[in-house]
């Protein structure tokens, strides 16, 4: 069995006994109990899939109803339909879809988790009360036979103690979820055929991947380069591939991010026997003065930045290339003259990259040093584009934020990030 089903069947079994155990936790007032459980249904909707909280709620309800003594106040049996809190219970269903659909769908775009989680909770909490309500009612006025049960009555004993209470245990779960969702979320790789684009894909997705996941396609439909551009590659033939970054340290420092994936390509590349290899500021690395690697970094902010993705595409088996790039392409086969194994470059790569990522969070990254001795740009005449105007610019350095220090018209200027451009 794949791991990530062994994962999340875990998951859902932790959640299950966690369920059945706050169940179990209650004081009888009248009709209703008071329990614990309504908070690990909050927590199930923010830390589980629609799908897995479907599952343990879907689970939980077939165990109670066969007799196994799980909902509140160890009730149980099919009997327990028809008592009037039973609408508390399948209206769990409630919780889960409204919280998703919130989350994921509604408010999709709020980058606070905390609000979203809030939000999505006190809808599915306005939803649950009005089906275990209504069931409620239903029950005691139709089948117990209490015809003179008014609606105010049924308010007063079904909802109106529960409502601080459930408000205080959806509070603390969106807390706790805003905090904790991502220890939760595994760390992934997922592998694509065909998507439009690595780097879109993740942007799009973010929220559901841990802190360096990692996401890679045979081909890309719509490949992004820098500056608008596109990139192409054949199938198969190259990599092509993200890294998430959601650490916050590392997101503190998120323009140097893309000058260490590039030096932690150039070290790579060096490592596996490419002569001649070089970091053109700010993302490119080149061999033997062609370019074999662009690294296209993306951020997505709401007020903060929330994450940040590297894409990188590598040439790796492709030997020729399409009329009209920018730059004269080059790929490992063609360097070394030997055909290279695709998934263990993207292996040994994806886990160099994590590694330099690490030394830049404990502080300990050499990427300055690197870039510096390394550079493709040291000794060539540079011109770039400085407030609109193209000018001849001699190269001095690049700087810890990741910018370029020059000499232009004679003064030193810092470029942040900018086309260079070589005669
Ligand atoms: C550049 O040199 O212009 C940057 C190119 C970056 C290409 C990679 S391939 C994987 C990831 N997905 C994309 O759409 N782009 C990046």
């Amino acid at each position: 069995m794949k791991n990530k089903t062994v994962r999340a069947m875990t998951l859902d079994a932790l959640f299950l006994a966690l369920l059945i155990v706050s169940s179990f936790i209650s004081i009888d007032v009248g009709y209703c109990k008071f329990t614990l459980q309504l908070l690990t249904v909050f927590l199930i909707a923010n830390f589980l899939s629609l799908v897995d909280g479907f599952i343990v709620i879907g689970l939980y309800i077939l165990m109670g109803l066969i007799g196994i003594p799980v909902f509140a106040g160890f009730g149980g049996g099919i009997a327990y339909a028809a008592s009037p809190t039973f609408g508390f219970v399948y209206g769990f269903f409630f919780v889960i879809l409204l919280n998703h659909l919130f989350s994921d769908v509604l408010l999709k775009r709020i980058g606070n988790e905390l609000w979203k989680s809030l939000i999505g909770s006190v809808a599915s909490l306005i939803a649950l009360y009005a089906v275990g309500f209504v069931h409620g009612y239903l029950i005691l006025t139709l089948v117990k036979g209490k015809s003179d049960f008014t609606l105010g009555a049924a308010f007063t004993l079904f909802l109106a103690p529960y409502i601080p209470f459930d408000i205080a245990k959806l509070g603390i779960a969106s807390f706790i979820a805003s905090r904790y969702v991502n220890v939760l979320l595994p760390s992934r790789r997922v592998h694509f055929n065909e998507v439009d684009s690595t780097n879109t894909y993740l942007k799009e997705n973010y929220r559901i991947y841990k802190n360096l996941s990692f996401v890679d396609a045979s081909y890309q439909k719509k490949g992004k380069g820098r500056l608008g551009r596109t990139w192409e590659a054949d199938k198969d033939e190259s990599l092509m591939f993200s890294v998430l970054v959601k650490d916050k340290k590392l997101l503190q420092n998120a323009p140097k991010l893309s000058l260490v994936a590039g030096s932690a390509v150039f070290k790579y590349l060096q490592q596996i026997g490419l002569k001649n290899v070089s970091i053109k500021w700010p993302n490119d690395i080149y061999a033997n003065e062609k370019k074999i690697c662009g690294i296209l970094l993306e951020s997505v902010s709401h007020k903060k930045v929330d994450a940040a993705i590297i894409g990188i595409g590598l040439n790796v088996n492709q030997e020729t290339f399409p009329e009209g790039f920018f730059r004269t392409p080059t790929s490992i086969r063609l360097e070394t003259g030997s055909p290279m194994d695709l998934r263990g470059i993207k292996k040994d790569l994806y886990k160099k990259i994590k590694e330099e990522l690490l030394l830049l969070k404990e502080e300990k990254s050499d990427y300055l040093e690197v870039i510096n001795e390394n550079s493709y740009l040291k000794g060539k005449d540079c011109y770039c584009t400085y407030n609109g105007e193209k000018k001849e610019i001699k190269v001095l350095r690049i700087d810890e934020d990741g910018s370029l220090i020059g000499i232009i018209d004679g003064d030193e200027k810092k470029i942040i990030s900018d086309e260079i451009t070589f005669e």
